[in-house]
């Protein structure tokens, strides 16, 4: 039996893939490459020495998914395909909708004709919208979406949980994530956005190969330990390995919500001090105004995880910096 990873050859997928097939599963990758590239099934290949079966597809294109899970055994899906900037889905909301909402009702369409009821769904902190508290915990529920990305998490959060009460044969995980960065120790796979990076861990990593100038840290007056922004950062295999668990333990019929945080925050000078202690390398920066939108502080309660799925996440910023660097300055 095989397990279909939807962008597969993205930041997230990608190192869920290679700890997939450590544990020796059958991996199939559907991506349409619109944010990744072919190589990565390279790199893939060569970290873990196993290959898997990849289809250059669209989410949305209901007539490839029929093809795909007729012609394999596909027992779950873990769904990472979607967009994913904040600030982009403000000027193309339709696409985030198209992409995000219409794309998963298709797959899992196609899923349910097939009877291929487990899922786990790739979702975002952001869900929580601005709670008036910083440690986010599960049963704090949904809040208002900040932005289309958000609300695009939040409806297909809703539609899951809806899917399950019309049906209840679906085993259904809902993964919300912090803020992934770091990349495979190998420096093989990793995060590197086109164009001028929008989050924290891009920007700074361009910095430091002298692509960019200088990182504009977002406001210096927030009601934190040094007025930056404060963050719950976590490292890309972590997260991956959550997603295995997920996989694993959740065995029997239900919609599981999980934080995949580490339960720590860390402000923008934390991540830009540690980066150039661990690296030995200058991060140039300047203060500017706050970004809008953005709270001051924020971090997961990751204890619901750690109980129920035995996950907790084991690397610290300095690894997590490290292999940022090791990934970009090899690229
Ligand atoms: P990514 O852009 O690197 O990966 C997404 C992959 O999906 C890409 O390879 C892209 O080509 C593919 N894709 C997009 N639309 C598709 C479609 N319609 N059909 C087929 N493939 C499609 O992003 P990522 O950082 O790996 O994020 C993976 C998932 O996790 C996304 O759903 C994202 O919203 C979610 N998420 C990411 C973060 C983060 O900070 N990276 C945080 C919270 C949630
Ligand atoms: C972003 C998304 C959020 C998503 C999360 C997951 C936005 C507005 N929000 O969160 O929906 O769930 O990623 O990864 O994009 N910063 C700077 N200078 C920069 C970039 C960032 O100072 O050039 C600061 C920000 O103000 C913030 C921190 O760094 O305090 C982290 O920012 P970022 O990496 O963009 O992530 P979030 O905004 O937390």
């Amino acid at each position: 039996m095989s397990i279909l990873v939807t962008g597969g050859t993205g930041y997230i997928g990608s190192h869920t893939v290679v700890e997939l097939l450590k544990k020796n599963e059958e991996v199939i990758i559907l991506d349409n490459l619109c944010n990744s590239s072919k190589d990565v099934l390279d790199r893939i290949e060569k970290i873990t020495n196993k290959k898997c079966k990849f289809y250059e597809a669209d989410i949305r294109d209901e007539k490839e998914l029929e093809k795909i899970f007729s012609k394999n055994k596909i027992d779950s899906v873990i769904h990472f395909a979607g967009l994913k900037g904040v600030g982009e889905s403000v000027e193309i909301p339709l696409e985030y909708y198209d992409n995000n909402v219409y794309g998963t009702v298709k797959l899992l369409e196609v899923m349910k004709k097939h009877g291929c009821k487990k899922i786990v769904f790739s979702s975002s902190a952001t869900v929580y919208g601005d709670p008036g508290t910083h440690k986010y915990v599960e049963e704090m529920g949904r809040g208002k979406a900040s932005s289309p990305y958000g609300a695009t998490k939040a409806i297909i959060e809703e539609m899951l949980e809806n899917l399950y009460v019309a049906d209840n044969e679906w085993t259904i995980s809902i993964l919300r994530y912090f803020n992934p960065i770091g990349a495979h120790e190998s420096g093989l796979i990793g995060e590197n956005p086109n164009g001028i990076p929008n989050n924290l861990m891009p920007y700074i990593q361009k910095v430091a190969v002298g692509e960019l100038k200088e990182l504009s840290v977002f406001g210096d007056d927030y009601d934190t330990k040094d007025g930056t922004g404060v963050r719950d950062y976590i490292h890309v295999v972590d997260l991956a390995e959550g997603h295995v668990k997920a996989l694993e333990k959740l065995t029997s019929p239900g919609v599981y919500i999980y934080n995949l945080g580490t339960g720590s925050g860390y402000s923008v000078l934390d991540i830009v001090r540690t980066f150039e202690k661990v690296n030995n390398v200058k991060i140039n920066y300047k203060i500017a105004p706050r970004r809008p939108g953005d709270l001051a502080m924020y971090y997961a309660d990751p204890s619901k995880a750690k109980k129920e799925l035995g996950w907790e996440a084991k690397r610290g910023i300095e690894e997590m910096c490290r292999d940022s660097w090791n990934f970009i300055k090899n690229l």
